[in-house]
Formats: C-alpha cells, structure tokens, sequence
C-alpha cells in the first residue's frame, strides 16, 4: 500500500528516528513511504473562508506548502502522524496540515493510520493521543497502532525496533 508519513517535527533527531524505523520496516514489507517533512513546511492555520466548500470545489484559497501534502492526503492508503510533543500536543505546523484537510472533509482512500509521538518527560502523550483517536474515527480511519518514545527511550534501540517491527508485519 501507499504510506504518507506527516513528520511535524522541525529538526531531524528524535522523531526523525522514528519516522526512519517506520519507513525502513514498512519498504521491507514491500509498501511504498512517502515521508513529508511537514514541520519544516509553512502551513498556515485554516481561515474557515469556505472558498474550498464553494467555488474553490476542494482546493483552499491559501496557496502554501499544504499543496505539497494534499496530493498525499489524496492518494494514500495509510496515514502515519508523527510529531515531537510541544506543550502537551502535536507540533504547530502538523496541527495545521490535519485541520487544512478541511478542504476536502478526510482522505478519500486511506483506511489505516498511526501515531508516533516523542517527548522530553514521561507522560505528557494524552492530549495528542486524544486528538489522534478522534480525527481516525471522524476520518473513518481505523488506527493501527501507537508509539511514544520519552526521555532515554528517545532513538533507543528497543524502541525503534519495536516501531520497525510493526511496520514490517502491516
Ligand atoms: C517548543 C517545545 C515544546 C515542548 N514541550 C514539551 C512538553 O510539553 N512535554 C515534553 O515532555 N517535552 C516537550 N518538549 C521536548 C520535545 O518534545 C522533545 O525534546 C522531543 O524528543 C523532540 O523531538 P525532535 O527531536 O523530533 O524534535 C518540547 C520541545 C519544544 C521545542
């Protein structure tokens, strides 16, 4: 299947190494990995002008880096949400590659989605899980899994083992 992965983090380090198990388990299993580095992207929040529900027919009046995501939203089978953890949610700039999908309601094709998420200290993941949880099921996108790295567990190798497993058995 067509992999997007969304990497909303700004620098290439913790969940980059994530993101860089994710991918290498999910090629090895055959499936294509588009990674779209979304956190070094300018995407600006959702100006609800509802140009995209009238005559824009889909497509937003802002014209940004969310033209490079919405071809992936448009065609992926599976979504993969990656983001180091600010201020007990998803970066900035990942929220606002999600809310501009408003354009065109959810990904018409993808049926399947995850969670990687990274942080400093141990639990501050409940916020963004929540957002995940609800968006997949609002989406119709059934969630296949869910992985946080904190602290030390940062670019360890039980975790990123752990991750690249998983994406090897979708
Ligand atoms: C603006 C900002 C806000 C952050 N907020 C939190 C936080 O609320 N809780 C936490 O545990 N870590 C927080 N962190 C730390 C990052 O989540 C953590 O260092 C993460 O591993 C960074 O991932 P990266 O290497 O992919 O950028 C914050 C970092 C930044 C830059």
């Amino acid at each position: 299947m067509k992999i997007t992965v969304l990497n909303g983090s700004p620098r290439k380090q913790n969940t980059a190494a994530m993101v860089d198990a994710f991918a290498e388990g999910a090629k090895a299993a055959g499936h294509e990995v588009e990674i779209l580095q979304v956190g070094r992207m300018k995407i600006a929040g959702c100006l609800a002008c509802e140009y995209c529900h009238g005559k824009g027919a889909g497509k937003c009046i802002q014209k940004d880096d969310m033209e490079k995501v919405m071809p992936a939203y448009m065609d992926c089978d599976m979504i993969v949400f990656a983001s180091p953890i600010y201020y007990f949610d998803m970066t900035a700039q990942l929220s606002a590659a999600i809310q501009r999908v408003y354009a065109i309601g959810k990904p018409p094709k993808a049926k399947a989605a995850a969670l990687l998420l990274s942080s400093a200290s141990p639990n501050p993941f409940e916020g963004a899980i929540a957002t995940y949880r609800t968006m997949a099921a609002f989406m119709g996108i059934e969630d296949k899994g869910i992985f946080t790295a904190a602290g030390d567990e940062n670019q360890s190798e039980a975790k990123l083992a752990e991750i690249r497993d998983f994406a090897k058995a979708l």
